[in-house]
């Protein structure tokens, strides 16, 4: 029998991801996306391709009666909750919607599976934020020290998708991801900002790119990659929670200085701190300046994860380094700013 499977937020980055791998599993798969008055577009089902394969429903993690109806009705084998307010920074300045989508959405959908007999798995979207600065490399092992909303609320899903499962026997797994990137990953993040300026940087549709915190390093994998992580964690026998990360380490300063290598553009570095800029060294322009508005009020600073435990239990394993992942969301940047 083919299964069925619902993804919450489906029209992100890794709901696309996941919607692909599923369908060429052979699932029937079904997905949830954002209300809104106006016509969405979802670009991302659209550029992989998979839009026509899926059954797309409008529904929100705050609104419990209307997931359970639409639970009852798709009668999933497993549920991945991929839908969240994903912005850190955002998290904030929205601290109330964040903690009732990460954190009370979730709950929700534990709470439905539960009183629908608990047959259904369900996998949480859980992530390597809810370290805050405990020290690299962090595992399943390492001290939860959640240091914004986002991840606050992250952490409280995440204690309760293993609470579940003790207390109630779901198979209810939660994947520790590190930062997952693509040309599919939002405009918002430090990645997609830093390979879309710099090609319309290149192309002259941008003077210069503004940035924060240029010393954060983080762990950046490939999402397609992490999606498979995913699944491996709902066909495993038992539920629990898994990191996936590259286990490599680089600051955002790291990741301009390889995208600028892509494009076989050199730069030099000068000034610190606020005044840190990066300068084209062929003409002299500034192209990167520091905009302190965008440090957050608190920020987590290193971020490295270790894989070993996916990597010997679900057979996991990345396809994509940190140099060819750069490579390839420059490379789509270049080609889609010049498409324009
Ligand atoms: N977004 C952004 N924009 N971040 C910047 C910028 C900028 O202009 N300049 C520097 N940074 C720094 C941030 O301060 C942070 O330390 C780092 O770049 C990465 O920021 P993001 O790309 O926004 O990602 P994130 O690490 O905060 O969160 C992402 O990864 C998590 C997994 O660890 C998101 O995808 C989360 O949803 C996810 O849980």
């Amino acid at each position: 029998m083919p299964k069925t499977a619902l993804i919450t937020g489906i029209a992100g980055q890794d709901g696309a991801y996941l919607a692909r791998l599923l369908l060429e599993k052979g699932y029937t798969v079904h997905g949830t996306t954002r209300r809104s008055s106006m016509p969405q577009g979802h670009t991302r089902l659209e550029a992989l391709g998979v839009i026509d394969h899926l059954h797309l429903h409008e529904s929100e993690l705050t609104e419990a009666s209307n997931l359970q109806r639409l639970v009852g009705r798709v009668a999933p084998d497993e549920i991945y909750n991929l839908a969240a307010q994903s912005h850190v920074a955002t998290s904030f300045d929205v601290p109330i919607y964040t903690t009732d989508i990460n954190a009370l959405g979730p709950l929700r959908l534990l709470e439905i599976v539960r009183t629908m007999g608990g047959k259904c798995r369900f996998y949480q979207a859980s992530t390597s934020e809810m370290f805050g600065n405990a020290p690299a490399p962090q595992s399943e092992e390492t001290p939860l020290n959640p240091r914004s909303p986002y991840a606050a609320a992250k952490t409280l899903a995440h204690h309760a998708t293993l609470n579940y499962a003790s207390a109630f026997g779901l198979h209810a797994s939660s994947g520790i991801l590190f930062n997952h990137e693509s040309p599919l990953r939002g405009i918002g993040f430090v990645t997609r900002k830093v390979a879309r300026g710099l090609a319309h940087i290149a192309l002259g549709r941008q003077d210069k790119l503004l940035l924060g915190n240029l010393d954060a390093v983080r762990d950046w994998g490939y999402a397609p990659d992490y999606v498979e992580g995913m699944w491996r964690m709902l066909q495993h026998d038992s539920p629990r929670s898994f990191v996936l990360a590259t286990g490599e380490g680089h600051t955002v300063r790291d990741f301009v200085e390889a995208a600028c290598r892509s494009m076989d553009w050199s730069i030099a570095w000068s000034g610190e701190g606020e005044h840190e800029i990066a300068i084209d060294t062929k003409t002299g322009r500034t192209i990167i300046t520091i905009d302190p508005q965008l440090y957050r009020p608190l920020e987590v600073n290193k971020l490295v994860g270790d894989p070993s435990l996916a990597e010997r239990e679900l057979g996991w394993t990345r396809s994509v380094d940190f140099a060819q992942l750069v490579d390839l969301m420059i490379r789509h940047d270049l080609h889609e700013a010049t498409a324009r």
